[in-house]
């Protein structure tokens, strides 16, 4: 096991800067998403860790050990890819114990490391079977046991699961973090989908157009981003952002926007201070924007679309002709037409400034 730091680690293909000055200490035993939308950089700074590509710039240290110039085969690494090549004419038993046998390990040694690892990934009864033969997700669950049976000192993982159907995805990255929990490997893990990156991560880091943006625990992340951009990426449905201005009004701080104001609590005042004009970009998210409750702050509107997911009902809603989407209780759903106040709390609104789209 080994903690994984990378040093303003940067990689240029020709002009393309794919990732750029990657400064991240990962912890021993840490579980880290790099998450992003396509083409931000992930897979390449996952390749970096593998060795797999040669960064332009700056290092990678495993513990103590500067890794930067070492071959793959070097690092003590295992790597998990979206599709899974198993060895199609091997048993799930000889796919698993493949590495193993390659450093020929005592034979006794091998069956143990592969029997735990077919207990903890639950493959026990298709030990015998060919690739073939199983499911999607089953096999998924075998490349990831023939990943960890080596007892890689970091486990890298790009996209593994987004092969399998929206059920197996689910449940196959619940037995990936149960398993990673159980075995403690520093573990890197790469995926565009920020559900599964909040639900798997101790921590994740929101990269965008090769560059980091943020990184933190996901409810961290969550609640407080860092800019509108990792804002408007993080949660789902995604943040409602509103163009407003602000201003002083009884010690208190007015958020004015279309013709509706809204009254913020003396904290944001400091916000203020870092504006030159007043503007601002608030952001609240569809789920802390609630219709028929009493929340302090409120938007006016009439509502248009009524969609029902099954324990909330979203509601979108025309704010002086704005598009605004919350949430209602599915049984006291209002109908299209209807004139609703969607309100929230003060704790749940996020400003943001335009120019930079930095938090304030
Ligand atoms: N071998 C290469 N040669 C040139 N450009 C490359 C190469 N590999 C990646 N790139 C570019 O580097 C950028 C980052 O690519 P990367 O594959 O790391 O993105 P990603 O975040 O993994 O995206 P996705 O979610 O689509 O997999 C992209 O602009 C891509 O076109
Ligand atoms: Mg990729």
């Amino acid at each position: 096991m080994a903690s994984v730091t990378l040093q303003q680690m940067s990689k240029q293909f020709g002009v393309v800067r794919a990732v750029n000055a990657l400064d991240i200490a990962i912890a021993d035993g840490e579980f880290l998403t790099l998450l992003g939308p396509s083409g931000c950089g992930k897979s390449t700074a996952l390749a970096c860790i593998a060795g797999l590509e040669r960064p332009s710039a700056g290092a990678i240290v495993f513990g103590e050990k500067d890794v930067t110039e070492l071959a793959p085969h070097e690092r003590n690494i295992a790597l998990v890819f979206q599709d899974f090549a198993l060895y199609p004419h091997m048993s799930v038993r000889e796919n698993i114990s493949f590495g193993l046998r390659q450093q020929r390990l005592d034979g006794a040694v091998i069956s143990k490391q592969v029997a735990a690892a077919a207990d903890m990934l639950d493959l026990g009864a298709l030990l015998d079977r060919r690739p073939s033969e199983l499911s999607g997700g089953q096999r998924q669950r075998v490349a990831v046991g023939r990943a960890v049976v080596r007892n890689p000192a970091v486990l890298l993982m790009d996209e593994p699961l987004s092969n399998l159907d929206a059920g197996l995805r689910i449940k196959t990255r619940t037995e990936i973090k149960r398993l990673q929990r159980e075995l403690g490997t520093t573990t890197v893990f790469v995926t565009h989908d920020q559900e599964e990156a909040m639900v798997l991560s101790d921590r994740v880091a929101v990269m965008r157009t090769g560059e980091l943006q943020q990184v933190g625990p996901p409810m961290e992340v969550y609640r407080r981003p860092a800019n509108l951009f990792v804002a408007g990426f993080i949660g789902s449905p995604a943040m409602n952002f509103f163009e407003v201005e602000l201003g002083r009004r009884d010690g208190r701080v007015a958020c004015t926007f279309g013709g509706q104001t809204v009254e913020l609590p003396a904290e944001a005042a400091s916000s203020l201070d870092g504006l030159n004009n007043g503007r601002a970009v608030l952001g609240v998210r569809p789920t802390d924007l609630l219709a028929g409750t009493s929340a302090p702050l409120r938007l006016h509107g009439e509502v248009f679309l009524v969609e029902p997911i099954g324990p909330v009902c979203y509601v979108d809603v025309d704010v002086d002709g704005h598009a605004v989407k919350g949430v209602c209780e599915p049984d006291h759903a209002p109908t299209p037409g209807d004139r609703i106040a969607l309100s929230f709390a003060p704790g749940r609104a996020h400003l943001f400034e335009p120019a930079t789209g930095r938090r304030l």
